[in-house]
């Protein structure tokens, strides 16, 4: 499935879109960027091109307001890494994918950078923070090259680092259309033009833990051994289109059911791979479980997953009261307000 062409680097690709010298805009040192975390309501599963993170199928997703990653980047004697306060050992596996990142953009001129980073995601809530990490990243980079590349461009290079960070560029509603092109500069997410103050995300978690198959090597596997991906573009493109009638006529059981059906979807793939793949734990299954039985007494209330054993809910707010009987441990966001 992966339509790879070797010739198209994400140096190539960016070099296109660069002026021919980079220069530090030591003015805008201090500044710090934010961006969202992001959660899929249909969700990005399978790559068809792995070196730029082209996607198979488009992909929606909510922004998370205020829960995400702040960056900043100065000019340093030593290229350094700071995640939440602690440097990191150069050898680090995120600070070497962080620096690798700055290199698509200062190709060869010579400085080194301090990059600082800081994520409010609560460490409990068990939230990836690749995709806001690499948006924040990518403006922070925009800011401190005064590159002022569009929005657009700018979710192309996020992509390059995590495919989810395409869409953490925004806030609200958000869309990921998969493109065409080989080099991938229409594959860029884009945010709908829609308010639901209303809508509710709670943050189940089961457990905090490092994953033992991260997202790119899960889904290689899915898309490599699993003959039940093949349905799986057009379960998405199907999705995708019930999610924008839900979100445009404010029908919330339409969009809960296509989001939680769309997540369980993408795990069949991944349980149906080989080695199988299964990232649900125990307590996510009692989850799973009790949203069940809450529905069936008569509350709205749905979930969605990702490349983890955490559960996400999906509520209007008027159900707030009734689902904190349920889950009283709840992190509640309001990604609207
Ligand atoms: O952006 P990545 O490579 O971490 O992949 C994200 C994959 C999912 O979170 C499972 C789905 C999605 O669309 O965010």
């Amino acid at each position: 499935m992966n339509t790879s062409n070797a010739s198209i680097t994400r140096q190539s690709v960016i070099d296109q879109y660069l002026p021919a010298v980079v220069t530090p805009q030591c003015e805008r040192m201090s500044d710090a960027v934010f961006a969202p975390s992001n959660i899929a309501l249909c969700k990005y599963w399978g790559k068809r091109d792995a070196e730029l993170n082209l996607p198979i199928n488009s992909s929606l997703s909510i922004s998370l307001a205020h829960l995400g990653t702040r960056t900043s980047i100065r000019v340093a004697d030593a290229d350094q890494v700071w995640l939440n306060g602690t440097r990191l050992a150069i050898g680090d596996k995120f600070a070497r994918k962080v620096i690798a990142f700055i290199d698509l953009f200062r190709r060869g001129s010579d400085h080194r950078v301090k990059v600082v980073t800081e994520n409010n995601i609560p460490t409990a809530a068990g939230l990836a923070s690749s995709a806001s990490g690499f948006a924040a990243l990518m403006k922070a980079v925009d800011q401190f090259y005064g590159l002022q590349l569009p929005l657009l461009q700018q979710s192309a290079f996020a992509r390059m680092g995590s495919g989810s960070a395409s869409r953490s560029l925004y806030d609200g509603f958000v869309e990921w259309q998969m493109g065409i092109r080989e080099d991938g500069m229409d594959s860029v997410a884009a945010p709908l033009d829609c308010v639901w103050p209303e809508l509710r995300i709670g943050l189940v978690k089961v457990s905090t833990g490092e994953k033992a198959v991260d997202s790119r090597s899960g889904m290689n596997r899915t898309v490599d051994t699993a003959h039940l991906y093949q349905s799986w573009p057009l379960q998405a493109a199907a999705d995708l289109q019930r999610l924008h009638n839900a979100i445009n006529a404010k029908d919330f059981t339409l969009l809960g059911e296509t989001a939680e059906q769309n997540s369980l979807s993408m795990h069949a793939t991944m349980i149906a791979s080989w080695p199988p793949l299964l990232y649900w734990q125990p307590d996510s299954v009692a989850a799973m479980q009790t949203i069940w039985q809450a529905r069936a007494v008569g509350t709205e209330l749905y979930f969605t997953m990702d490349a983890g054993p955490n559960i996400k809910l999906l509520f209007l707010a008027d159900a707030e009261a009734q689902v904190r009987k349920f889950f009283p441990d709840l992190e509640v966001i309001s990604p609207f307000a």
